[in-house]
């Protein structure tokens, strides 16, 4: 029987830390909704102390979504463990994680505490949490360049005070996978009360190695992991990947975990739309190129029997032929029925918006697939203020003409138009909507893929762009792609306005 790993899912909390991947209230809440149909065991929903933002997201998760455990970070702080009670009190299943550094280059240079004074911090933390919940999780951060001695005392110091997990993270993505997996059977054999609680494992990805470094040690109970690996820096640890390397190779790791793995895909692609990070078509598991073979002598292989090249079945993760789900005869009924098929309940409002997105589609394309609806989807459900609003575009271009844009806004309810020219059809549309909205903004990335096959495919367009400090990403889809490419920036553009009206800018966990 293969030992039952649990998946620890950090996707709204480390993976929103990924430069430009913040998500809204409503977005954090589709994501932690699909990560419950995917059956992780515990979702971390964000750090409460962080911002308002957060502390809403964390607290409407612990209340709207079944199943999984649902867990805030916190600083070892007072405020920071009262707050992360607070956004998750009355619901069902809670956890509070709480954290500080055990090596010397953090504790001396950031904490400026000494090893005593952080084990003390450490133990009354979950002490406190422990006031609130039964389940507290502990880690101490910077793990793989701490002493290992220092490690132990402090872990067994938190297990007495009460913590029912401990995860070692690698903060920094600096362990060698050997070497990662000596320090977890190290502390399984020398800190002594390590029986009572669950070891887990969170790994970075700065030297490409945080699956493999998670793998390596899974004698651990629990791995902490995001959706397609987004995370600070070079990510974290991919859920996809570690969740198919047990499946697949259960014989040699002995272990496996609860995931529904035909939604691995679906979750891939929801938080590739919303975040804007984009998926490289040659990662493991979920790039396009992921199942796609190439070579004539593997074609030919494949052909005779499939398990000459093929590890993994397509359909294990969720990727078949793309379903045709609807037309343009589909009525409301049909419609809400389908979107609760594929797990999203609407308002009343939010599915009268999304239809009449879906009847528009369906008059420009015949034929509407499951993944052109995952997109409405994603893009209806954003409650972004529309500061400006694309009401028209025209655009003129060809060999012999200068590309010429001919747009008309909406600018806080006021129609306004301009014409502008540029190097081609997308750059005349950007240049004129950067004049009409006066940005001050800086366009950092610009990308275009189409969601099904076919000519009349939507394009979706994904594009970054940063404001001094802040970097939003923003999407659009449309049959038209410099339809789809402006909507995009407005997109982005919104976002930055709601941030400046707002200016709830979030403390990061890195500020001790
Ligand atoms: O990488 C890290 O050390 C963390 C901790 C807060 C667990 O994300
Ligand atoms: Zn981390």
């Amino acid at each position: 029987m293969a030992r039952m790993i649990r998946i620890f899912d950090t996707t709204l909390r480390d993976g929103e830390q990924s430069p430009g991947a913040s998500m809204n209230l409503e977005e954090k809440l589709i994501v932690a909704k699909q990560l419950a149909r995917l059956n992780v065991d515990i979702i971390e929903a964000g750090f409460a102390y962080s911002s308002p933002g957060d502390f809403e997201a964390i607290r409407r998760i612990a209340q709207e979504v079944e199943g999984p455990i649902i867990c805030s970070l916190a600083r070892a702080r007072p405020e920071d463990v009262d707050r992360a009670w607070e956004a998750l009190r009355g619901a069902p299943k809670i956890r509070i994680h709480t954290f500080i550094s055990t090596s010397d280059i953090h504790l001396k240079h950031q904490f400026r505490l000494t090893r005593d004074q952080a084990r003390e911090r450490a133990v009354e933390m979950v002490q406190r949490a422990r006031g609130y919940v039964e389940d507290v999780e502990f880690s101490p951060m910077d793990a793989t360049r701490s002493d290992p001695k220092y490690l132990y005392e402090v872990l067994e110091a938190v297990i007495t005070a009460g913590a029912t997990t401990v995860n070692i993270p690698d903060t920094v993505g600096y362990a060698a996978p050997q070497e990662f997996g000596m320090l977890i059977r190290g502390i399984r054999e020398n800190v002594s009360n390590i029986k009572q609680a669950i070891i887990s494992v969170h790994c970075h990805n700065d030297l490409g190695v945080a699956v493999g470094n998670s793998l390596a040690a899974i004698g651990a109970g629990q791995v902490e992991c995001t959706i397609n690996g987004i995370g600070e820096r070079a990510g974290n640890a991919s859920l996809e990947e570690i969740v198919m390397g047990l499946r697949t190779r259960k014989d040699f790791y002995g272990a496996d975990t609860q995931i529904q793995t035909e939604e691995i895909l679906k979750s891939s692609r929801l938080v590739s739309n919303i975040t804007g990070m984009v998926v490289q078509p040659n990662k493991a598991i979920v790039g396009a190129n992921a199942f796609s073979h190439a070579s004539g002598i593997h074609q030919d292989g494949l052909l005779k029997e499939k398990t000459t090249y093929e590890i993994m079945r397509p359909e294990s993760i969720g990727l078949g032929k793309s379903t045709l789900v609807m037309g343009k005869l589909s009525g409301r009924h049909a419609f809400r029925q389908r979107l609760e098929e594929l797990g999203y309940k609407m308002t009343d409002e939010e599915l009268n918006k999304a239809f009449e997105r879906f009847k528009r589609l369906a008059d420009q394309k015949k034929e509407v697939y499951e993944e052109d609806l995952e997109v409405i989807i994603s893009e209806e459900l954003q409650t972004i203020p529309e500061t400006y609003r694309l009401k028209s575009l025209h655009v003129e271009s060809g060999t012999d003409t200068v590309p010429t844009a001919q747009i008309e806004l909406e600018i806080d309810g006021k129609s306004s138009r301009q014409v502008g020219k540029g190097d081609g059809p997308v750059d005349a549309a950007y240049r004129t909507i950067a004049v009409m909205t006066e940005t001050k903004s800086t366009l950092l990335t610009y990308v275009v893929k189409a969601i099904t096959g076919g000519t009349d495919a939507q394009g979706e367009v994904m594009v970054k762009v940063e404001e001094g400090a802040k970097t939003v990403t923003g999407h659009g889809s449309d049959t038209d792609i410099i339809v789809a490419s402006a909507k995009a920036y407005l997109n982005a553009l919104n976002k930055l306005a709601y941030w400046k009206s707002r200016k709830d800018e979030k403390i990061s966990y890195k500020e001790a």
